[in-house]
């Protein structure tokens, strides 16, 4: 079973001020497709706070997967992409571009996320959007292949030719 962590990137939220929608609904997706989701955590659009927060979750080797819902778009304060550029060291941008091709069959403004997804030491990180509605739809449209990719990444010998899903 693979370990995943739920980052929250909301300054309303952080402060309490709005109820963390996306962050629980992300967590239920991923423990009905078999991750124990044991971290969860919001933190505000604060560059610094967003990359100490990736930096130390993924540095804890506790979680192979860790997702991020929120500031992903053009508002000022939309940084998460730039912390999640700072902390991985391999980028995996098929990943975005999954998410992006196959919401853009639900909205045009799909093109408008910036998410990124990267690897920090062995960790795979993902942005999604933060509201409730495209959290899901974006992380749905990646998940049926992402435990290949975390087979891969723990260093287990991974049979790209054996299609399960
Ligand atoms: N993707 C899907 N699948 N469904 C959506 O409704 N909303 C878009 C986009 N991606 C959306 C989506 C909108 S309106 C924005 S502004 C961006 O995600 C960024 O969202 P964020 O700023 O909450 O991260």
């Amino acid at each position: 079973m693979y370990h995943a962590a739920v980052l929250t990137v909301s300054d309303r939220s952080f402060r309490g001020e709005r109820p963390d929608g996306g962050g629980p609904l992300v967590a239920e997706i991923l423990k009905n497709a078999g991750y124990d989701v044991g971290i969860t955590a919001i933190v505000p659009d604060e560059q610094s706070q967003i990359e100490e927060k990736l930096r130390q979750i993924a540095d804890s080797g506790e979680v192979q997967l860790l997702v991020t819902t929120g500031g992903t778009g053009f508002a000022p304060r939309d940084v998460t992409p730039e912390a999640t550029l700072a902390v991985c060291e391999r980028m995996t941008p098929g990943i975005p571009e999954a998410m992006r091709y196959a919401s853009m069959q639900v909205t045009n403004r799909a093109m408008l996320s910036r998410a990124q997804a990267g690897i920090r030491k062995g960790t795979l990180i993902i942005n999604l959007p933060g509201s409730p509605k495209a959290a899901r739809e974006n992380l749905e449209a990646v998940l049926p292949a992402l435990s290949h990719g975390l087979e891969m990444l723990s260093g287990r010998p991974a049979d790209c030719a054996k299609i399960t899903d």
